[in-house]
């Protein structure tokens, strides 16, 4: 996969969505530092990863992806951290106990700090300055100052990656996660129907857990029922950073990114030929791909080429984002490409990015029922193909935000001004990503229905 390929490669391939650092000697005593640090990941959880998302592939598994749309320095708590890991878990139980199959769960957390934009500047009063890119990149804050790409953030971006990680770390394997706290997992806000849903389903699992302990079965499998595995993830975008972490693995002397355990690259990134491909082919790490309305059967092929040679399962991801009322025109041509490859990809949806709107408020925001029809189609159209709904990719928050209009306890167009606080684009609040997890269990359970009753 990797012969003759150096990390550095993507400097000599065309760039976009990439800042230009005025400094060159601050830009690179920043890299010089970054590549001595550890890695945040290591190569055998990567490489343990790469293996659950291949029991996707086989559809033996479910991949459960999400997170903030843009992590941000400011804010950046304990608190927040624990409350999305928190909304993941109960979504991971509604899908694992609704579905009967276990979940892969990644976050989008510790290095989901760069952003595309649509435009390289913003204009508000008359004004006219350079987009914000993320907190990895530059400021939020609608200055001049504020705008200028400086290096130093990567500095932070890692250091806060690393501090997430920790605690991550630690909710997963310290006791947090255990699932005898399945009931403790609740968040004061979450009332109404999905909360009472997720109350009797926690019921139902204490009773089979009490039943279990009582008939003396733990041991062996007891590991398993204190811990998760929990797995993060970010869009490769900023390439000095990402180049910077890339370390050999020493098992397998292939090339890893040490920045999470998958990357994926973005919609507007992924030319065949272009740096963000270049940098991701060499590494081993998962890979996702977004694929918008705009990506061509040929690209997607050459890119399945390009991505995944070995055709190797687990490696690829393909996460479909293409708009409720769309995903019929695009997502059968891309699912007979992939067909006839014959390649081994991890199908996932990704409802957000596609029904992103501008409020009559002015928030950007997403209509809840457009998240929940883009991911019903896409259900659907598998079903149609024969092949494997394997996934989903949410942008959510264990936060009470008001980000995303609808869902049962209904976020209002007048609402949205009440908790906005994404540093990008809207985010699903605990309630709608429940909400959101038990939809997916009632589709994926039907989906698998037919199989479990010939196998
Ligand atoms: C994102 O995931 O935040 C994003 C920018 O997605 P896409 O590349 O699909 O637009
Ligand atoms: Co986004």
């Amino acid at each position: 996969m990797t012969r003759g390929w150096k990390k550095s490669d993507w400097r000599t391939k065309p760039r976009i969505q990439m800042p230009d650092y005025t400094d060159a000697a601050a830009l690179k005593a920043v890299e010089e530092q970054l590549s001595k640090y550890p890695p945040l990941v290591f190569a055998g959880e990567v490489r343990n990863l790469k293996r659950q998302l291949g029991e996707v592939a086989e559809g033996r598994a479910f991949l459960l992806q999400g997170g903030d749309c843009a992590e941000s320095f400011n804010e950046f708590s304990a608190d927040s951290i624990r409350d999305t890991f928190r909304v993941m878990l109960q979504m991971a139980v509604v899908l694992t106990y609704g579905a009967k199959c276990p979940v892969v769960k990644v976050g989008r957390m510790a290095g989901q700090f760069a952003k595309p934009r649509s435009a390289p500047t913003e204009t508000a009063g008359g004004v006219e300055l350079p987009s914000y890119r993320g907190d990895i990149v530059n400021d939020i804050a609608f200055t001049p100052e504020a705008r200028i790409p400086d290096p130093n953030r990567m500095l932070q971006a890692y250091t806060q990656a690393a501090a997430s990680l920790n605690l991550l770390r630690a909710f997963s394997q310290g006791g947090y996660a255990d699932i005898h706290r399945v009931h403790s997992w609740t968040l004061g806000f979450t009332e109404g129907d999905e909360a009472e849903k997720y109350r009797d389903l926690a019921n139902r699992i204490s009773d089979a857990l009490d039943f279990m302990t009582a008939a003396g079965i733990n041991g062996e499998t007891s590991h398993k029922l204190h811990t998760v595995d929990f797995y993060t993830s970010h869009e490769a975008l900023l390439l000095e950073y990402e180049e910077a972490l890339a370390r050999v693995d020493s098992t397998s002397g292939l090339p890893v990114a040490g920045s999470g355990h998958m990357i994926w690259i973005g919609d507007r990134t992924r030319q065949p030929d272009g740096a963000h491909v270049e940098f991701a082919r060499g590494v081993q790490n998962p890979v996702g791909l977004k694929c918008g309305p705009s990506i061509s059967t040929d690209d997607l092929k050459v890119l399945i080429e390009r991505l995944n040679p070995e055709n190797e399962p687990g490696r690829l991801t393909l996460i479909a984002r293409f708009g409720a009322g769309k995903v019929g025109e695009h997502l059968p041509r891309l699912i007979r490409a992939v067909e006839e490859e014959g390649a081994k990809v991890v199908w996932s949806c990704d409802p957000m990015h596609g029904n992103t709107i501008k409020s009559e408020s002015g928030y950007k925001t997403r209509p809840f029922e457009a998240v929940l029809s883009e991911v019903r189609e896409f259900f659907a159209i598998h079903k149609a193909e024969g092949t494997y709904p394997g996934g989903v990719h949410f942008e959510m928050t264990g936060k009470d935000v008001t980000e995303c209009t609808g869902g049962v306890r209904a976020v209002t167009d007048e609402d949205l001004s009440d908790r906005y606080h994404t540093a990008c684009d809207p985010r699903l609040n605990a309630s709608q990503s429940l909400e959101l997890a038990f939809l997916v269990s009632q589709e994926l359970s039907r989906q698998r229905e037919p199989k479990r009753a010939t196998g």
